[in-house]
């Protein structure tokens, strides 16, 4: 079963009532909902451990992109920024490389790169009639406290959204908030939806507000909701903030919301893919002047301002089957718009770190198949003139990422072709990581950018290549890359 059957098919038994019985409502509820947790998380932990043998031992495992400890991962959770620390968190399947048991993995890094694996610190409150700690997001509260808000999936009931509270500064150790749920259909004005999940905040002129996805009547939408209360224990609800367009969406997921200079993005999961629409925010509504596909390849994104003024997004990179572990997260990328009011998306500089050795590339002609590299981690800056070739690109074995100049159309192997706007330039600009496995690509200075998946056993050497005529190298780098640091001492 896929991991969207599977959500589609416990969140459908919920709603019709079939799934058992139990659950936790209401507030006063604490300790009941909290009363399993080092037990779980415990239990959990004992799980993943068993599998990181397995997972290290995959040559296909990816070495700097983001991923767990070992086994399944899914969505990117609640990125916040404290102490020095950048913490992401991630749905998280404790007991197997397959999706299920929804927990929330944590990691904390100062640099973006190297990453402290540290414990689990969601787990579904079990003995609360909670089966699933879904997607959700981290914010703080009007005295500057962190909080977490999440969907809760459970037997029988419908989707709630929960809060949870760390219990001290490191935000380590998590505690189910007392007025739990937090928000939930048929209450304070709060219509009923279809599935109604992953919570997303946002402040906006001295308020705060929480979006979800969902679907209504059909058609996928995101919904708004305002704070009542600056602890943001109170909500109520303000109205569809954006519908979808497409008459085949049926729902949304994973909205997330953010301001860039006088305009809003907004990112919704659908379909497999992340679609962005920018535009203007007012009256409670997205006006959308915009819309794009971000980085096809990837699914259920997260955005964080970050203290440098950068807004960055992480996605999850969904993948076929591999032993003791499944999943990994895009590199963390800074999100921008162009003067024409475009989305680019570029790696972070902090990426720069895992440069190794540099192999130099002298500019001039390229007619034919040139060896630039070799091994299974690289990095390539290009800049090419396409001038009389009918393609240019990169190749290693069995993938490529090619350019056809005449129709401006960029075609990387696994994914949809797609067509660089003229404001890119004449030249083809080239940004590409090798991670084993996973490829991420980055054309036209961030205007297109897809990650996409290769065998391992099919990489070759690196080569560029100029096909019916000659180009032009304007400037080549690429480098060899360490593998991160994922360090595991922390995570018990
Ligand atoms: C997106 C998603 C979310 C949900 C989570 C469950 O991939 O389906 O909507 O909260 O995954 O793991």
């Amino acid at each position: 079963m896929t991991k969207g059957r599977i959500t589609s098919v416990l969140i459908g038994l919920a709603a019709i009532g079939l799934a058992g019985a139990g659950q936790g409502q209401g507030m006063g509820q604490t300790e009941h909902l909290n009363r399993d947790r080092d037990e779980e998380i415990a239990r959990a932990t004992t799980a993943v451990k068993a599998a990181i043998p397995a997972a290290e031992a995959d040559p296909d495992r990816p070495a700097f992109h983001f991923h767990a400890p070992a086994q399944w991962m899914n969505d990117p959770n609640g990125p916040i920024y404290a102490d020095g620390w950048f913490h992401i968190f991630y749905q998280f399947n404790p007991y197997g490389d397959q999706w299920g048991h929804m927990h929330w993995g944590h990691a904390r890094s100062r640099d973006l790169v190297n990453w402290e694996h540290l414990p689990i610190a969601l787990w579904p409150s079990l003995s609360a009639g909670e089966n699933h700690v879904f997607s959700g997001s981290s914010f703080r509260d009007g005295k500057g406290r962190p909080v977490i808000f999440y969907t809760s999936i459970g037997d029988g009931r419908d989707p709630e959204q929960w809060a949870a509270q760390p219990e001290d500064g490191d935000l380590i150790r998590w505690r189910k908030a007392p007025g739990d749920p937090a928000l939930k259909m048929g209450v304070d004005g709060i219509p009923h939806l279809a599935e109604w999940r992953d919570p997303f905040l946002l402040a906006d002129g001295g308020k705060t507000y929480l979006v979800t996805g969902g679907g209504e009547n059909g058609r996928g939408a995101v919904f708004l909701y305002e704070a009542t209360d600056p602890e943001l224990t109170g909500w109520k609800y303000d109205g569809v903030l954006f519908r979808h367009p497409d008459a085949d969406v049926p729902n949304i997921e994973c909205p997330n919301i953010a301001k860039i200079g006088d305009r809003w993005v907004l990112l919704v999961s659908v379909h497999g893919r992340v679609e962005s629409f920018v535009g203007r925010l007012e009256g409670g509504k997205l006006h959308a002047e915009s819309r794009g596909v971000l980085n096809e390849g990837s699914y259920a994104s997260q955005l964080i301002h970050d203290p440098h003024g950068r807004l960055i997004d992480w996605a999850w990179v969904q993948m076929s089957n591999h032993h003791g572990w499944n999943g990994c997260l895009t590199l963390p990328s800074v999100l921008s718009l162009a003067s024409d009011g475009t989305l680019r998306r570029q790696p972070a500089r902090e990426l720069q770190t895992l440069r190794d050795h540099k192999i130099e590339v002298k500019p001039g002609a390229l007619a034919g198949t040139e060896k630039i590299g070799e091994g299974d981690l690289l990095e390539v800056v290009a800049d090419l003139d396409p001038g009389q070739a009918s393609s240019v690109g990169l190749k290693w074995g069995a993938a490529t990422v090619g350019y056809d100049p005449r129709t401006r159309t960029l075609s990387t192997t696994g994914r949809e072709p797609v067509v660089l706007p003229e404001s890119t330039g004449k030249d083809l600009k080239l940004h590409v990581f090798l991670d084993r496995t996973v490829v991420d690509v980055y054309a036209g200075d961030g205007a297109v950018t897809q990650t996409t998946q290769i065998a391992h056993d099919k990489l070759g050497g690196l080569e560029l290549f100029a096909e019916g005529g000659i180009a032009t190298i304007r400037s080549l780098s690429v480098y060899t890359l360490k593998p991160a640091r994922f360090d595991l001492s922390h995570f018990r």
